[in-house]
């Protein structure tokens, strides 16, 4: 099974940024526990990150035909990004949304994500474990395709 792991903008700086919301840890220790996470789960996963929204939407695009699921940190693309949103709908792969802290318990403008209306699970506030759920869901195969999904919620 191949899963595209995506974070978006200052993902990157992890461990200098921010350390008392995100860490301690960097980014490299980030890919290093995503790639044994792998290995334990015996997944076949790449690791993507770029600062740029467009970079991002032609990532998850790239996905299809790919991938069989996409774990997704779209960092503040999340709060702000229709064309994230978008992207995720037209690959229709099933993608979990994962944020390293609780972005509900935060500034209100957090509290929205377009990208997660795209997403089968939503995993935040678990630091890097988050992207261990996120592959652990995506394995078990409790997805529901989201088109499916939200189908099913326009009929109620
Ligand atoms: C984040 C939360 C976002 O609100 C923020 O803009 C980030 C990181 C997280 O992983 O907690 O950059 O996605």
């Amino acid at each position: 099974m191949k899963i595209l792991v995506i974070n978006g903008p200052n993902i990157n700086m992890l461990g200098i940024r921010e350390q008392q919301i995100y860490g301690r840890q960097s980014y490299s220790e980030l890919l290093n526990f995503i790639r044994q996470c792998a290995v334990e789960l015996e997944l076949d996963v790449d690791c993507y990150q770029s600062n740029h929204e467009g970079a991002l939407v032609d990532t998850i695009q790239g996905a299809l035909g790919k991938y069989d699921g996409i774990v997704i940190n779209p960092a503040a693309y999340t709060h702000t990004s229709i064309a994230i949103l978008d992207a995720l709908k037209a690959v229709n792969l099933p993608a979990v949304e994962v944020h390293l802290s609780a972005v509900q318990q935060r500034e209100e403008f957090r509290r929205i994500s377009y990208a997660g209306m795209a997403c089968c699970k939503t995993i935040a506030g678990q630091g890097f474990q988050g992207y261990r759920e996120a592959l652990i869901f995506l394995k078990s195969g409790a997805t529901v395709p989201v088109v499916i999904a939200n189908d099913a919620q326009n009929s109620k």
